[in-house]
């Protein structure tokens, strides 16, 4: 049977062949949207709900057995641990991300390593199947297994996915994925949805694991829709900014993991590149001897990631006092600023201050408060903060300091990457084990942490 495409009201469920702006079922206004009609409407002599007897009865969840997943290795390590320990068969993968910030090349560079016992199929519907070879061999991507495809037509790829048999699809992107039926053009939301929900059938079916492409939009999201988050099983974003090389790929949603973890990444000529020490790459080559620059430790799944804040705090030439923020919450710096105003006595108000991690990390932390804070100070008084000494700590609004979550683990990263100090809430260090190599500095206020560079 051939699906057709009717317009449906999310109110009432009124039913019409053709868009209308008034929903004649219900009265309401703009709530039809296009759907594709596979299933035949109930029909009057048998009711929408019938007691039916299900297949399987419902079964004490002590009695139910399952097989270990089948999983296997992506060939970056960085991935795997995202995936939560490698790519599930039949998994439906969605990777969302800004455009140019290396979705393609993510996906193409995998294909060599799975390719060794895997058959994969890479349909893109933004690229020729040229342009796609010339970026395979700057990859070093050679195996016969990759097969590549350009086209943008779903019923014509479920039909090469049928013929070809492969383990593994990956759809390049989304967004220009059209389906004959359906009147809307590629990247709406019906065209979206139901391009996704045919290429699940199939990917289930065939216990096919699928990679689909998903571009964001200005405000974030993977453009037409969160209903696309609910219908894969995992859910992965690359993030970065296009002017740095470091990428972040993270997880938002994993019905085989935990979206605990990150992978991160380096954009290089020879594509991307798994950074194993982050800390290292975000520090590396850093001034040592100018001011406010201070050294703070996140932590990024489970992983503790020492990065480097600087602040520029000079005289305001006339108007209001700027404030500017990359890698931090601006509305963070706000509050920092005021707390230092009012309970550290710094006056503020006829100064500018700028912020900037190193390196393109964004950094959602309260635990890189203080760091924050010292910096602003150290660059207001013009000091240099010792190159071996690290910040860790949240500053409330009372300008008290206050706990972090897994203290150790941060304290271990700094020991591993050679800091001495540690400055760090006092009352957090009773029962804890301070790793070797590395001495405490507990304070109680954020007046007491920068009265070593108060002028
Ligand atoms: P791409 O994977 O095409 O991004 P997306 O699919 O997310 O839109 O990545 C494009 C960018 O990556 C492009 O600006 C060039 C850069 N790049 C490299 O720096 N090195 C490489 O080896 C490759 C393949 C791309
Ligand atoms: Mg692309």
């Amino acid at each position: 049977m051939r699906s057709k495409s009717v317009y449906i009201c999310g109110e009432c469920g009124y039913t019409s062949p053709k868009w209308l702006g008034k929903c004649p079922g219900c009265g309401s206004w703009n709530t039809l949207t296009e759907t594709l009609q596979t299933q035949a409407k109930p029909s009057a002599s048998r009711p929408a709900a019938a007691v039916r007897v299900a297949a399987g009865a419902p079964m004490p969840i002590s009695e139910i057995k399952h097989g270990h997943e089948s999983r296997y290795p992506t060939g970056l390590r960085e991935l795997d641990r995202v995936l939560g320990g490698g790519l599930v068969s039949g998994e439906l993968i969605l990777v969302g991300g800004d455009p140019g910030i290396g979705k393609s090349t993510l996906l193409l560079q995998i294909c060599q390593s799975l390719g060794k016992e895997k058959r994969i199929l890479y349909v893109s519907g933004e690229e020729s199947a040229e342009q796609i070879k010339l970026r395979a061999d700057r990859l070093g991507v050679d195996t016969p297994n990759l097969l590549l495809m350009s086209e943008t037509d779903v019923e014509i790829i479920l039909g090469t996915i049928t013929d070809t048999k492969p383990d593994i699809v990956i759809i390049d992107s989304i967004q220009t994925m059209h389906i004959e039926a359906i009147a809307s053009a590629s990247g709406s939301v019906p065209q979206v949805r139901e391009t996704t929900n045919a290429l699940m059938r199939t990917a289930k079916s065939m216990a096919i694991s699928m990679f689909i492409v998903g571009h964001v939009t200005k405000d974030g999201a993977i453009a037409g829709p969160r209903v696309l988050e609910h219908i894969v099983d995992c859910v992965l974003y690359f993030e970065g900014d296009r002017q740095v090389s470091l990428r972040i790929l993270r997880a938002v949603k994993n019905r085989f993991g935990s979206t605990n973890e990150i992978g991160v990444f380096e954009m290089r000529d020879v594509g991307l590149v798994e950074v194993e020490n982050p800390s290292k790459m975000l520090l590396d080559g850093r001034p040592e001897d100018i001011s406010g620059s201070a050294v703070v430790c996140a932590m990024e799944g489970s992983r503790g990631v020492l990065a480097e804040v600087q602040a520029l705090v000079t005289p305001t030439g006339f108007g209001n006092p700027r404030r500017m923020s990359a890698g931090i919450d601006l509305n963070r710096v706000f509050l920092l600023t005021a707390v230092l105003e009012k309970r550290a006595r710094m006056n503020l108000s006829n100064s500018d201050i700028y912020i900037n991690v190193a390196g393109g990390l964004k950094i959602d932390e309260t635990a890189a408060d203080l760091g924050i804070c010292a910096a602003i100070a150290a660059s207001r008084a013009d000091a240099v903060i010792p190159p071996d000494m690290v910040f860790i700590g949240e500053v409330g609004l009372g300008g008290e300091l206050r706990s972090v979550t897994r203290l150790e683990k941060r304290l271990t990263e700094a020991a591993n990457m050679g800091f001495a100090t540690a400055v760090t809430p006092r009352q957090s260090m009773r029962g804890i084990h301070i790793p070797d190599g590395i001495k405490t500095l507990g304070v109680r206020t954020v007046s007491e942490a920068i009265s070593m560079f108060r002028r």
